[in-house]
């Protein structure tokens, strides 16, 4: 049995028809099934695999290699942190541990109830911004202590 709805699995086709050579949108697919299950599980490769007729080898490269994707579900609300050197001499480590205060865990963990996970990242492009993180998506700039209270206080 599929991991996915009849409707998820449309989704993904459409992503096999879109583009002249159904690999271009293999990307795609993969962000769309993190943002369903918030991970991508071996049985969802699979699923992948059959379906855009490639190896699962290349599925799973894919999956591991950009650090969007996870093999285990983040929380509802992803922050990511940047530990390039910039954002460092902005103050990122002290970021971190504002982080790790306010949510109660380490980075590289998901809350308890499954609301946030925390994670550190790559440069982020921002390092005229630094501390820079990331939050769902999102770019925020300058982090401070208050600006992180105030984005979680925003996330349902
Ligand atoms: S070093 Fe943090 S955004 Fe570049």
């Amino acid at each position: 049995m599929s991991a996915f709805t009849p409707e998820q699995e449309k989704v993904l086709q459409a992503w096999t028809e879109r583009y002249p050579y159904p690999n271009m949108g293999l990307l795609e697919a993969l962000r769309q099934v993190q943002e369903w299950h918030r991970c991508v599980t071996d049985e969802d490769e699979e699923y992948l695999a059959k379906l855009f007729e490639v190896p699962r080898s290349r599925i799973h490269e894919a999956a591991t290699f950009f650090p969007s994707f996870t093999a285990k579900p983040t929380g509802r609300h992803r922050i990511g942190l940047c530990r390039g050197l910039s954002c460092c001499l902005a103050g990122s480590q002290e970021m971190c541990r504002c982080l790790e205060k306010k949510l109660g865990v380490r980075e590289g963990e998901t809350t308890a109830d499954g609301k946030f996970s925390f994670e550190t990242t790559e440069c982020l492009g921002a390092c005229d911004h630094g501390p820079a993180l990331i939050v769902n998506d999102e770019l925020q700039g300058r982090a401070t202590e208050h600006l992180i209270g105030k984005l979680m206080g925003e996330m349902k």
